[in-house]
This record gives C-alpha cells, structure tokens and sequence, in this order.
C-alpha cells in the first residue's frame, strides 16, 4: 500500500468457510474428536480472506463462458509470471524456464526422482516444513540435517560451518526461502554463503520461494536465482498460491535454467505425471492476480504486519515467557513456548479437543521443533485474538 493510502479491502470481517471443504476448518479427519461450531483453526496454511476482486472476477467470467473442454496455455500466462517477477523481485525469468507443476511439494519430488539415486543424502535446515523431509524420504533419499541456530530473541540463523561439513556428502539441498516455520527472509548475505557453499561442493539447490511475497514492511525478498543469473545448478519454486489465497487451484512454477533437466523434467511430467499445464480455471487465476492483484496484496501484507504487532503485545501482557521474534516473511508465527510446556505433541492435541484451537505442534518440523507452536495468523484479528486469549489461558493453566 502506499504511504498514506487507505484500506479497500475489508480482512476483518468473518467469512464463513464452512461447506467449501475446507481442511482447515471442516476436514472429516479434524471434525473426529472435535465439535464444528466452536473450531478456531490457526493451522493449515491458507487464509480466512477472500481473494481479490480482479481474481474473483476473471473466474466468474470464465465461469459464466460455460464451456471447460481442453486448452492450451496462452502466452499471457508466461507474460504475467514475468512481469510480476522482474516488477516486484528483480527477478528477469526466461521465458523458456518456466516450467508447470500442480503445486510445490509435487514439484520438489519429481525433482528429486530427477536430480538424484536412491540413498543419496539431501540437505534440510530444520525446524522446516515438513514436507521435504517426506519427500526426500518418498524418493528413497537419506535426509541430512544442517539446523538452524535459535539464539534467545527467538531469531534464527544458518549454521554454515555444519553447513560446509554437511555439503560434502550431499547431492541435493531444500531451501526454504522465505523460512517456514521461522519467519526469516535470508538476506543476500545468507543467501551468497549458502548457494557458495552448495555449488562449491556440487550440491544442487531447489530453493522453495512460495512465500515470497509475503513480507514485513522495509523487508525485501531476493531471489536466489536472480543473485545467479548463469547458474544451471538451480531450481526456483514460485506460485501466486499462498500470496493470492488460491492452492486450491493447485498450479505451481518451477523455474529450471537447464535446459537437459527442463527437457527431462517435462518428459517426467508428459509420461509419469500425465497432467503437464494449470487447468483452464487457474490460468484465469492466476494471470489475473499477477496482473491485477497488487493492490489487495499490498493490503494484505499491511494487515498482516498489524496483526503481528497485536500478537507481540498479547504475548507481552499475558505469556511473557514466550519467546517470539515477529517474522519477516510469511503469516506463520512460530512460538517457543518451552517455559511453559516442554511436550508440545500432547498440548496441541489436547488444546483441539478442550478448546476447538487448532494449532501446529512443533515438533512436526523436525530437530529444534520441540516446545514450539505454529499459528497461522491469515484470519479476521478477531477470532486471532479469541484463540490467542485461549491458547494464553491454556499454556498458563498446564
Ligand atoms: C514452504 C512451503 N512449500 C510448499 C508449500 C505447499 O505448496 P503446494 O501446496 O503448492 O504443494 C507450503 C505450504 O504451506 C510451504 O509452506
């Protein structure tokens, strides 16, 4: 948003997500111990919000033609990914780089039936998303941790000299960048010592930037592959799905400079995967939030950097023990709460069933998880502030 400029869209209104089949809120699997109505749910995530106005409106009229039959993907689609890209990151994309896949996690595992044998090691920095360990162990790969440091401010760091050790024996590294769950936007600092350690020892990097548009006011995001321009060793994960609210459209882009791994990887996609470009719905989508979505993201991010502030003011008056280091990046808020309970596996499940507060537990996101929570923040400040004064009377109460 520009300085002074005032909010269009309305995020602190309720909307109701029931009967969408949302995860989040109504899945059979969360609705087994728990009741419907009081469910505050600050896990999966996605967002409480409706999607921008040009993004629902391109869909309606996509709707409205009527007919679905096969289609190819127009140019404009490509053309909105990389005008979006070099205004928003600096980033100039190749055209020819882009590459389809129905969403990042899938991405990240054809990848790696790709770039690697069975028993290989690859690379993580836990506390992560947990997901790339699965993937890494679906693909018959060893999992090879480099964790980040948590200094007493809650802030995270790379530990590079493990780092350096670790790379030896690695093939592959997953970035996360921005950090889920920590919050961190690397710098360019972090980011030259961690791609010069890969490369130097042959590791190749599949850095995972979904969340890149997700950032704190002043914090900017720097593309790894814009910082290696002739880099081959290289593969970029973006999507407009966390940015715009629409993972549900499951359309995803991998940016692959090699063009032997991009042939191979579109044969993958053409003989294996057999769904090689978005549905007719997700272009839709998807070109209209990169081409029209800037100003509702730009509110977004301001109402996210509000609430951040509300959840460092609550967990100031009522958890002072928590250590909390507000996240540059992302609306995911990962919380030590060791002072208060060390067995947060249990916690969190009990929490659910008392309370209808649907929290991560951290040790979900492996070495370092434990004693931590993650909270989706990417709700109305309401029902953010009716699970927090749940959750504070909870933790104080164990
Ligand atoms: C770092 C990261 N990568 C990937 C995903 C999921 O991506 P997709 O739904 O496109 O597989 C998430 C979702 O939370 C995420 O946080």
């Amino acid at each position: 948003m520009k300085a002074g400029g005032k909010m269009k869209y309305d995020f602190d209104s309720p909307v109701s997500r029931r009967d969408s089949n949302s995860i989040k809120w109504e899945s059979p699997q969360l609705l087994k111990n728990m009741e419907i109505s009081n469910i505050l749910p600050l896990w999966v995530a996605d967002m409480d919000f409706v999607v921008a106005e040009p993004i629902r409106q391109a869909l309606l009229k996509r709707v409205q033609h009527g007919v679905f039959g096969y289609s190819y993907v127009d140019e404009s689609y490509y053309q909105a990914i990389i005008s979006w890209y070099q205004r928003r990151h600096a980033f100039a994309i190749d055209r020819e780089s882009i590459c389809f896949s129905p969403g990042i996690v899938p991405g990240i595992a054809y990848l790696l039936r790709l770039l690697t044998q069975p028993g290989d090691a690859v690379l993580i920095q836990p506390p992560v998303y947990y997901p790339f360990a699965a993937e890494i162990t679906n693909a018959g790969c060893q999992i090879v941790e480099n964790p980040l440091l948590e200094d007493e401010n809650g802030y995270y760091r790379m530990d590079f000299a493990d780092l350096q050790e670790k790379a030896k024996q690695a093939k592959v590294m997953i970035l996360c960048s921005p950090h889920n769950p920590v919050g961190r936007v690397w710098t360019e600092a972090e980011l030259r010592q961690v791609a010069d350690i890969c490369f130097s020892h042959d590791v190749f990097v599949i850095t995972d930037e979904i969340h890149n548009d997700l950032l704190r006011k002043n914090i900017r995001h720097i593309c790894l592959a814009s910082m290696y321009p002739e880099e081959q060793r290289l593969v970029t994960c973006l999507s407009a799905s966390k940015s715009f609210n629409l993972a549900g459209l499951s359309c995803s882009s991998l940016i692959i400079p090699d063009p032997d791994l991009r042939r191979r990887y579109k044969e993958y996609l053409q003989q294996v995967v057999h769904v090689s470009s978005p549905s007719v719905l997700a272009q839709a989508a998807f070109q209209a939030a990169y081409l029209e979505g800037e100003e509702w993201l730009d509110q977004l991010c301001a109402y996210l950097d509000g609430s951040i502030v509300l959840v460092q003011q609550f967990l100031f008056e009522q958890l002072p023990l928590a250590v909390f280091y507000p996240p540059q990046g992302s609306y995911l808020i990962w919380l030590n709460v060791s002072a208060y309970v060390q067995d947060t596996q249990a916690f969190v499940r009990d929490l659910a069933i008392k309370t209808g507060v649907v929290l991560e537990n951290g040790e979900l996101f492996g070495a370092g998880g434990r004693g931590h929570l993650r909270l989706n923040i990417a709700c109305p400040r309401g029902l953010l502030q009716r699970a927090l004064q749940i959750l504070a009377q909870q933790l104080k109460s164990v």
